[in-house]
């Protein structure tokens, strides 16, 4: 794995390789240290845990983090993304993080002989996020094929919804949408159900937060309406398999889309995707720095 732009680009053996080694750092079996390596995250867009994890990933590495902060980088010069990048490669960066409100933006980095590790692209990818998000089923249930998975709410404007339907419809999961009307994506051909009519007999209940800051106006939006009609309710969460689990990419909107008192309810798993995510993004890193610099890994634990 040369970077990691889109999931699409990952077959099934890569998605369980890198989920396996991340299992590995977190049962402590496995730690590589990179410590002549340099990596820089460049977020144009808002993140508390993409952003802080891989952070928290970079240096459990042993790597070197480029401090980089947009509001006071060249790009207020108006410096373009590519030159942004190019400069970071030619002064010694060896791989970036990228988050970026523009669909595809990776797609004018293909001139950079340093990978990109792509941290969410508008409504586009965030493939890191999908990962997590696997490995975080895949604790649970050990499979993935015939899982009956629910994503709900924001399917137009989310990343996480695009990514995950793609990984998991070709790991075997029946993936199934629920949503308002004015953000059903035509582009995704999940089949949209009410959340009353599947919730019983869904695994996993995946919840999307509402992008606000992808709408335009929206003066109508009731966010108690959207709660009755599309959010995870106390009565909902009851009538859910027994072995069900309840996730969201997060950050949640308290009392939207899950009722505040199931964020940390028995079946959530909010928290612990978080966790993973940390170990997620260093098997990214890992498997990455790996593919480029061939022999670098050191396991320091066998
Ligand atoms: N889930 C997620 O991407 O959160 P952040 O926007 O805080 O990184």
């Amino acid at each position: 794995m040369k970077q990691l732009v889109s999931m699409e680009h990952l077959s099934n053996e890569e998605i369980y390789s890198l989920i396996e080694t991340a299992i590995e750092y977190k049962q402590g079996k496995k730690v590589h240290k990179l410590n002549d390596t340099y990596v820089a995250n460049l977020f144009f867009e808002n993140s508390t845990r993409t952003k802080c994890s891989f952070e928290m990933a970079e240096r459990r590495l042993g790597m070197q983090e480029i401090p980089f902060e947009t509001s006071t980088s060249s790009v207020k010069k108006g410096e373009s993304l590519y030159d942004t990048c190019k400069t970071l490669e030619s002064i010694g960066v060896d791989a970036l993080v990228i988050r970026h409100p523009q669909n595809d933006y990776y797609k004018e980095l293909e001139g950079l002989n340093i990978p990109v590790i792509n941290g969410g692209d508008g409504s586009g990818q965030h493939p890191t996020q999908s990962l997590l998000d696997i490995m975080t089923i895949y604790e649970e249930y050990k499979k993935f094929k015939g899982l009956n998975v629910l994503i709900c709410g924001d399917i137009k404007n989310s990343r996480v919804a695009r990514s995950n339907y793609q990984a998991l419809t070709s790991l075997g999961a029946n993936v199934k949408f629920a949503a308002p009307d004015e953000w059903v994506d035509d582009t995704l051909d999940a089949p949209y159900v009410k959340i009353d009519d599947v919730i019983e007999e869904t695994d996993i209940v995946m919840l999307l937060r509402v992008q606000h800051e992808r709408h335009d106006g929206e003066l109508n939006f009731d966010p108690h309406e959207y709660h009755e009609k599309y959010g995870l309710t106390k009565e909902r969460y009851n009538r859910m398999k027994p072995n069900a689990i309840v996730m969201h990419p997060a950050p949640v909107n308290r009392g939207v889309e899950i009722d505040t008192e199931l964020v940390e309810a028995p079946k959530a798993r909010i928290f612990k995707q978080m966790k993973n995510g940390m170990f997620l993004r260093m098997s990214v890193i890992s498997h990455i720095i790996a593919e480029q610099q061939k022999g670098v890994l050191i396991d320091v634990a066998n």
